[in-house]
């Protein structure tokens, strides 16, 4: 291995690759291990758009908490343009912070009510020290045109600026670190309709003009249709599908994901079959297919064996009888590109 932290040492490798994470929680006084994260399989690339889906529970923040190095796997491998992120030192673990730049699903909350706009902007330019200090304005006054606000917000506390504008000062002071990966979590939710859609738009452009690679938490399916290239439907702590979002959503081979997109509401069909049942915990697996207890298609093998991630042209799904594409008659009606 080498020792050696440039992006440009190792342009060929992944940012991301995770190989059977697992992520356990102790639980009941630690008699219990909770696993948030259970083998999951994980490849993101430079200038990759990736969207995480699955309902609440599945593991989707865990995961995001994992690769942003807030949280240690308690199984399995992180590595980030090959280097394993548990071993790296604090220079790298600095760059590492400096690199995978993280929208809180709370904007509001993660933004210093005290501190101007400006003052917040200046501040991971001046930690990173990525600029000199007479620079600074100038700087913090070209983030704000990226991301479409204006110069006067410099002057404002996070109190004065509305839902949508503090999103955007969040997306500002994400790409004010320079990032190579921007992670959003649910970063849309709980905004106007309109508002959610200039969001959107905004972390679009970014993704496909600076190459900057994007990790969407969502689970909006029509919000990952929009936004990214790729998609990962988790379930139970485990990446259940992947691949291309338009084949995946085009054809589901996981009933999980049918199911999803079944219960998704879409403009031109009613809610027709939600998904039967309740997550289970992941502290109670249901025996050989985690999604089996919920399974239209469910047969007896389903009971006795814990399908793994199998790739077949280009995408991956663990399911023992994938469903065949004639099969499902749903067109990804969301898919917008
Ligand atoms: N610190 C923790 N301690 C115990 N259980 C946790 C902890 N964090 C998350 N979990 C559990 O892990 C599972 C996955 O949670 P999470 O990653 O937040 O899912 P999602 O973001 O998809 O809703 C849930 O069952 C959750 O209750
Ligand atoms: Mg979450």
């Amino acid at each position: 291995m080498t020792t050696t932290m440039h992006a440009s040492s190792a342009p060929d490798l992944p940012l991301f690759s995770l190989q059977d994470v697992e992520k356990a929680y102790p639980i009941d006084q630690g008699r219990r291990a909770l696993k948030a994260l259970d083998g999951v399989r994980l490849t993101l690339r430079a200038g990759e758009s990736l969207a995480l889906v699955g309902e609440s529970g599945s593991g989707k923040s865990t995961l995001v908490r994992v690769m942003l190095g807030l949280e240690t796997a308690t199984n399995g491998r992180v590595r980030v343009r090959g280097h394993e992120l548990d071993q790296m030192d604090s220079a790298a673990r600095r760059r590492h912070a400096r690199e995978v730049a993280y929208i809180y699903q709370d904007a509001r909350g993660s933004l210093d009510p005290r501190m101007t706009v400006a003052a917040l902007l200046a501040e991971p330019i001046r930690l990173h020290r990525l600029r000199d200090e007479r620079e600074i304005p100038g700087r913090v006054a070209e983030l704000l045109a990226q991301v479409g606000l204006p110069d006067e917000v410099a002057r404002r506390y996070p109190s004065e600026l509305s839902g949508g504008q503090v999103r955007r000062v969040a997306v500002a002071r994400a790409l004010a670190c320079e990032p190579q990966v921007i992670v959003a979590d649910e970063s849309v939710a709980g905004l106007d309709v309109s508002v959610q859609a200039q969001l959107l738009n905004l972390l679009r452009d970014l993704q496909r003009d600076s190459g900057i690679a994007l990790v969407f938490v969502t689970h909006d399916l029509g919000v990952a249709a929009y936004l990214c290239e790729r998609v990962a439907v988790m379930y139970l702590g485990r990446i259940v599908e992947s691949g291309p979002t338009a084949s995946i959503l085009g054809a589901p081979r996981h009933p999980y994901t049918q199911g999803l997109m079944d219960a998704f509401p879409r403009f031109d069909a009613p809610l027709s079959s939600p998904l039967r049942g309740e997550i289970p915990s992941p502290a109670d697996l249901p025996p050989g297919c985690r999604f089996q207890s919920r399974c239209p298609q469910a047969r007896a093998d389903c009971l006795a064996t814990d399908p793994p991630l199998t790739s077949h042209a280009g995408r991956e799904a663990a399911c023992l009888f994938p469903l065949q594409p004639a099969a499902s008659g749903i067109a990804a009606t969301a898919q917008t590109r």
